[in-house]
């Protein structure tokens, strides 16, 4: 079957890609063949004077390069050739001796939008589902189809690294400003204005296009010494967000860089030269994993499939309107485009939590990541209620009260009392097992817990947990609409901490023992940023807040005994009045809401005298095994329902590094063997606490592996 269908009209031939059975256009071997072969027809076809590319996909335009493809290459000499291919495509779109007018409406990423950068000219919808991006660098490896050369040369060096270096995707009123895009219109006008600019095209040729970016960017991009700038301006900001733990920005940057420098020619060998090596590299390799595994988690409602149908949600109830229910509410309004009623005991609190869920929609506006009139449609979304007026009419009630049992407990009755029988209520607990917080409930298989990170509309996770009644039905819906606020959403057992606070959990612990040894903090966070976590565990614990530690720490050592017993730092910190970065007061200073330098007084405080006694690599290790043997031991109790799970959970719950691949890919990775003799030397020098997990013994023995050897999966 086609991908490509042409009509012919007044001289125009209009091109359209829909690839068969596929939600989305990627340019596989095979579509890239029949482009081709059509290309030349076209170019021959003497009634064809110009053409117009469209999607027929209802919201894709260009998925990008087939990734699948990429990850089957032998080695770096065949994604070398790939990405030489994919240029040699470009170079003749771009040479085409026809205008080629690109008519975009949808996603319009990596391939697509390198695609896209080669025709003459080109036209977006402006609607919110059309975002042109390259996001290659997420995937490890750098836009190899000439978008290293083309989109600096048409928005200027500075415009085109922001959005190559960090893989981003803009939406197409900002791809026009930035001057991506010839001309904005409104999707059902899109193929008649591509057709009415082809034919301008045919009249009176290709326009001039105004220099963009004004003052700034003719000084800086027009001459050496401010290239040299722009580029010493961008390799800074990469290291200090990659820590050098991810090559491709910065080879992409250099293929960039060489393209200015040395012209296009040179650049295009650069940039080939470069994809082929990072697209066999071992960090795309776990990126690439990442991007199946949450791909896969998209489809996934976290039930058997066909065993459950997922309920419609058109209203959420939200109780408790503090900092994680207005949370809820705000992401809720924002993301999935839901009427939210958030209750409260008194309409200040419910006041309080209103301009709190709205604050997200401010923060939104003022980064244009939405317009004016899509604030005003979520922000009439939102309203507030402080005796459950309007809950009848909802569909799902999340409630964020006060982390404890009874009063949990309480709330679900008063929810179940209001509620239609056929409302789903969901807990927002971080500790507290679902099933004790369903006992006494009339329908404990309509509740289930929803364990959302902090802050809730930055955070990329979303832990369901379905307690010891819960129906499959409940579980599906509270996953789609997860998902619909925008989260990776995993299904984990009702065990203490779940999965991401179990695993956290001896980490946190081990990072309290080596500062009660007198290891700095400076050092205990330093090391662990350098193994790739975005904050070390002192800095998170402060994040957290000591109090919410406490508890937690407190709930695992009741569960899981001895082996998860906390040092006494924290009691210490809290019996001081520190709560960490909430109320300014914790294992660092702040001051004007900013984390400033470490509070020495702490040492005082917990009695130690900071030394270097121990090294970056026993820290390291130490920290990192903790989680690792936690990790294997909660798998194998069947905490998460896969490797796979697992792994996304770590990566995006606390920012396991991703180039690590998650902590049992990691596992995998150093082999269980290795992994048990070194936790059986950590538990002989510093005690029982390391023992390995059963399980990783097990598969020590026998050679077994989470993952099956060399899959991409
Ligand atoms: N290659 C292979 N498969 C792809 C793909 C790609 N570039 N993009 C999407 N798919 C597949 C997904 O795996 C999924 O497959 P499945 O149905 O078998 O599970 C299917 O298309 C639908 O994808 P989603 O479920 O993710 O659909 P959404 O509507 O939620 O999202 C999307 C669509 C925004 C396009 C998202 O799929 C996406 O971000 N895709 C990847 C984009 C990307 O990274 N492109 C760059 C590729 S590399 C490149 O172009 C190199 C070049 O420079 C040479």
């Amino acid at each position: 079957m086609s991908t490509f269908t042409v009509v012919e009209e007044q001289g125009v031939a209009v091109l359209t890609i829909d690839q068969p059975g596929s939600p989305v256009n990627i340019l596989t071997a095979a579509t890239k063949a029949e482009f081709e072969t059509l290309l030349e027809q076209l170019r021959n076809d003497k009634a064809v004077r110009a053409v117009v590319l469209i999607s027929g996909k209802p919201d894709n335009f260009i998925a990008g390069a087939d990734i699948e493809e990429f990850v089957a290459l032998p080695d770096q000499a065949a994604a070398e050739a790939l990405s030489r291919e994919g240029q040699a495509i470009m170079d003749r779109v771009a040479a085409f001796p026809k205008p080629i007018v690109v008519a975009v409406h949808g996603s319009c990423l990596g391939g697509g939008l390198e695609l896209a950068l080669a025709c003459h000219y080109r036209i977006a919808t402006n609607h919110p589902k059309t975002q042109l991006g390259l996001p290659e660098v997420q995937l490890g490896i750098l836009p190899g189809a000439g978008g290293c050369q083309r989109l600096p040369r048409l928005i200027g060096v500075r415009a085109a690294l922001d959005i190559i270096l960090a893989g981003k995707s803009e939406r197409a009123a900002k791809a026009f400003k930035l001057g991506m895009v010839d001309e904005l219109v409104p999707p059902p006008l899109l193929r008649s204005v591509a057709l009415a600019a082809a034919q301008r095209l045919i009249q009176s040729g290709l326009p001039r296009r105004p220099r963009r970016g004004g003052m700034a960017a003719l000084l800086l991009d027009a001459n050496p010494l401010g290239r040299a700038l722009v580029y010493r301006m961008a390799r800074k900001s990469v290291l200090a967000k990659t820590g050098g733990h991810y090559p491709a920005p910065l080879s992409a940057l250099a293929a960039v860089r060489t393209g200015m420098e040395r012209g296009m020619r040179a650049g295009l060998e650069d940039e080939h030269r470069r994809f082929g090596e990072l697209a066999v590299s071992p960090v795309s390799r776990k990126l690439v994993q990442i991007f199946f595994a949450t791909t896969a988690l998209k489809k996934d409602d976290g039930v058997a499939p066909g065993s459950a149908t997922p309920r419609p949600v058109r209203r959420l109830g939200v109780v408790g309107a503090g900092f994680m229910g207005s949370g809820i509410a705000g992401t809720a309004v924002a993301q999935a485009g839901v009427e939210v009623r958030m209750k409260d005991a008194d309409l200040p609190r419910v006041g309080k939590g209103l301009k709190a869920a709205t604050g997200i929609l401010d923060g939104r506006l003022k980064r244009r990541r939405i317009t004016r009139q899509e604030y005003a449609r979520s922000a009439a979304l939102l309203s507030g209620t402080a005796d459950f007026s309007g809950f009848p009419r909802t569909d799902l009630v999340i409630e964020a009260v006060f982390e404890e049992l009874t009063v949990k407990r309480t709330v679900v009755a008063e929810i179940e009392a209001t509620v239609s029988d056929q409302a789903i209520i969901a807990t927002n607990t971080s500790t507290i097992p679902i099933t004790e917080i369903a006992t006494g409930a009339h329908h404990p298989e309509r509740v289930l817990g929803m364990h959302f990170f902090s802050p809730v509309d930055r955070m990329p996770l979303l832990e369901v947990i379905p307690g010891a009644e819960t129906a499959p039905d409940a579980i599906a819906t509270a996953v789609q609409f997860g998902r619909r606020m925008g989260k990776t959403v995993i299904v984990v057992a009702d065990r203490p901490g779940f999965w991401v606070n179990r695993i956290l959990s001896p980490y946190l612990n081990e990072a309290g023992h080596l500062l009660m040894e007198g290891t700095p903090i400076e050092a205990l966070d330093r090391t662990m940023t350098r193994f790739g976590f975005p904050v070390g565990p002192i800095a998170l614990l402060d994040e957290v807040g000591l109090d919410v530690a406490a508890k937690g720490g407190g709930v695992m050592h009741q569960a899981f005994g001895e082996r998860l017993a906390p040092a006494d730092a924290i009691g210490k910190m809290l019996a001081d009045n520190r709560l960490g970065r909430k109320n300014g007061r914790g294992f660092y200073r702040y001051e004007g809401g900013k984390k400033a330098g470490v509070d020495h007084p702490v040492y005082r405080l917990l009695a130690i005298t900071p030394s270097d006694r121990v090294s970056p690599q026993t820290i390291e290790q130490r920290l990192v095994y903790a989680m690792l043997n936690e990790a294997a031991m909660a798998a194998s109790e069947g905490v998460v329902r896969s490797p796979r799970d697992g792994d996304i959970g770590a990566i995006f719950g606390i920012g396991f590094p991703p180039f690590r691949g998650g902590p049992l890919r990691m596992i995998d990775d150093l082999g269980a063997t290795q992994v048990v003799s070194t936790l059986r030397a950590l538990a002989a020098e510093f005690g029982p606490r390391f023992t390995p997990a059963g399980s990783l013994v097990a598969m020590a023995e026998q050679g077994g592996r989470f993952y099956d050897a060399g899959g991409s999966r």
